[in-house]
């Protein structure tokens, strides 16, 4: 479903990610893991057109690049940005409907918004709450149910776990698998390497905006010397 080959993001003299590859099958989730620094989420905003980026990314075999942010939404891409980026002053179903923008019409984003609901039964409690009062793990599942109102087939997050105390991680990661679940596909940036690795079915490490080792979820799991290797923890 997504191609990246030979990705190179350079911000001036900096390189962030250098000649990446990497490949995310229809119905697959795939993490992406790697110390502070290492690249991902530069990776990531690569895919979504927000940096510029060297080499070709592909969605459904179509070439992204030249795209903007609005089309490769449209094609089905979704990003759940590092840090959340909820509209603080504005409601949760507010956030909502933004998020679905650009939905055609009341009713597919009345829909839209009952799925999410569905999803996350705090959010609609919460509803007409401004979202900046919400707390750290409520603003994580807002960010994700924004991002699902565009209807993707690939969810990007990056980093959903960031900040968040063990319980509530596991909440979010619980509702990342039922999405998983649900068929969608999936490409997860995280340093918290374990939950990430429950969830996915393939992984990458990234350091210094190289693949420094990939594989099969399960197998870098059962390694446990990964975050001692890679990760620095
Ligand atoms: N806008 C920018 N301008 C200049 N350098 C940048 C910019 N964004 C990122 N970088 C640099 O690119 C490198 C990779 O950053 P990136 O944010 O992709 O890493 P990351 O793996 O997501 O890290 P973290 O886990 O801390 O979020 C870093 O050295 C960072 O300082
Ligand atoms: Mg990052």
């Amino acid at each position: 479903m997504l191609e990246i080959d030979c990705l190179t993001v350079r911000y001036g003299p900096i390189t962030a990610v250098r000649d990446l590859s990497l490949g995310v099958k229809s119905g697959e989730a795939v993490a992406l893991l790697g110390p502070n620094g290492a690249g991902k989420s530069s990776t990531l905003l690569a895919i979504m057109g927000l940096a510029a980026g060297m080499g070709r990314i592909a969605f459904d075999g179509r070439n992204l690049t030249g795209l903007s942010t609005e089309d490769r939404v449209r094609l089905g891409i979704a990003l759940v940005p590092e840090g959340r980026r909820v509209f603080a002053n504005l409601t949760v179903a507010e956030n909502l409907t933004l998020g679905g923008a650009l939905l055609s019409g009341r009713a597919a984003r009345d829909a839209a918004t009952d799925q999410v609901f569905v999803l996350f039964p705090k959010l609609a409690e919460r509803r007409a709450q401004v979202a900046g009062t919400l707390s750290g793990g409520e603003q994580q599942m807002l960010a994700i149910g924004r991002a699902l109102m565009a209807g993707p087939r690939l969810l990007i997050l990056d980093e959903p776990s960031l900040g968040l105390a063990p319980l509530i991680v596991a909440q979010i990661f619980d509702r990342i698998a039922a999405l998983k679940a649900s068929g969608l596909t999936l490409l997860i940036v995280e340093q918290n390497a374990t939950q990430a690795l429950r969830v996915a079915d393939r992984a990458f490490v990234l350091a210094n905006g190289q693949i420094a080792l990939a594989g099969n979820a399960a197998d870098l799991l059962a390694t446990g010397n990964l975050a001692a290797a890679y990760l620095g923890a």
